[in-house]
């Protein structure tokens, strides 16, 4: 047996991160600077929008979302329950009521028919998550919202780089949140960022990250002759920047990241084609409106036994997989909500999260494939 250990995620940064953030150091200007407006202006290009306000996370990108759209007691929100917590926790942030709809056993998106079942007259907005990469229905779940005024909140946390019938996911909604943390396709370590078209957005998500003061440190630095000490604080703002430091990573990843996904897409060919033939393992897929940036790898098992028998059998031969998620209406903090969503009770206990980072070779790739060939699938006990 191997004594490396192949975690399911990874993050990986090179040479050239490592020296951008040491021109930074250099410079002495760490805080919110021309790295994070020169990041901002990259990754606006990249996605094909007006506006991206850089962020400390992916969290705060979907607070601030929620926050301006004027969220409040007594509004419900329909939000996926396969999701991380932030994407839930946001709307109770701002005192209104996550709903949860169901998701499409396939690709565990929003399923659009149950958001229709899930609206009423409370509904305000509905926070969609492109699990995985994978991008949502976006046709479907805009033709419930428009004819209602509602709004479309889509957390990219996991597409970066994914696309919606051929256009940059992040051009697609009013508001759309990314993260950049650690792991992702864009890795910062931290960060995040908020996409919009808007001028009234951007201008809101730029005093709302810099507690609401009227303007930033580094705008009165150098659009001022002399450091302007005077500032308006306008709104109960946050301190939700992204700093230089991370922007600095952030545009070196950004160069690298069509050629990051491509080689995700190449190492999710090879599970395709390995595991076509094991009919008790349900490979992940991909609709013809999308193109995944294939952020994780995810395979379903015929029931929990064997999922969790799985989990064993990878862990005994140093292979950690995971499992994304424990639905967010099972936890304890959110049993309160009453939610019918059968297909994600019973489909959280299939699925299995399988080693997908630009860390794993071609040796670890082969190790997890015969690793998952040689589990004895019905065998549990
Ligand atoms: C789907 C989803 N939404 C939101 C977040 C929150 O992003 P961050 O960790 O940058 O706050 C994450 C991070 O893991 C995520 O996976």
């Amino acid at each position: 047996m191997s004594d490396k250990v192949i975690q399911v995620l990874q993050p990986v940064y090179g040479e050239e991160e490592a020296a951008a953030v040491a021109e930074v150091l250099r410079t002495g200007w760490v805080g919110l600077g021309p790295k994070t407006r020169a990041f901002e202006e990259e990754f606006a290009k990249y996605v094909g929008c007006d506006y991206v306000v850089g962020l400390n996370s992916g969290t705060a990108a979907l607070h601030l979302a929620a926050l301006a759209l004027q969220l409040q007691p007594g509004d419900e929100v329909i939000v996926t329950p396969i999701t991380f917590v932030s994407t839930v926790h946001v709307i109770r942030y701002c005192g209104a009521t996550p709903v949860f709809a169901d998701v499409e056993p396939d690709t565990l998106n929003l399923d659009a028919a149950d958001v229709a079942r899930k609206i009423t007259d409370r509904t305000r907005a509905i926070f969609c998550v492109h699990y995985s990469g994978h991008p949502c229905d976006m046709a479907a779940l805009h033709s419930l919202a428009e004819p209602r005024g509602l709004y479309v909140v889509e957390d990219a946390a996991h597409a970066c780089g994914a696309e919606y019938k051929g256009a940059k996911i992040g051009s697609t909604s009013e508001l759309t949140c990314f993260s950049f943390h650690a792991v992702k396709n864009l890795a910062m370590g931290e960060g995040g960022a908020i996409t919009c078209n808007s001028d009234w957005y951007a201008r809101y998500f730029t005093q709302m990250r810099w507690l609401g003061i009227s303007r930033d440190t580094f705008s009165r630095s150098s659009e001022e002759k002399v450091y302007a000490w005077q500032y308006w604080v306008e709104r109960l703002g946050y301190k939700y920047h992204l700093h230089d430091i991370s922007a600095a990573i952030g545009l070196v990843q950004l160069q690298k990241l069509e050629a990051n996904n491509a080689r995700r897409r190449e190492m999710v060919g090879r599970y395709q084609e390995a595991f076509a033939d094991l009919e008790w393992l349900e490979r992940p897929v991909e609709k013809e409106y999308a193109k995944s940036s294939w952020h994780l790898y995810v395979v379903k098992l015929p029931t929990q036994r064997d999922r969790d028998a799985m989990i064993r059998h990878l862990k005994a031969l140093d292979i950690a997989p995971g499992v994304h998620y424990y639905p967010i209406n099972l936890h304890p903090v959110y049993k309160d909500i009453k939610s019918e969503v059968p297909v994600t009770n019973a489909i959280w206990k299939r699925i299995l999260t399988l080693p997908l980072h630009l860390g794993l070779t071609p040796e670890d790739q082969n190790r997890v494939i015969e690793a998952v060939r040689s589990f004895p699938v019905g065998a549990a006990c």
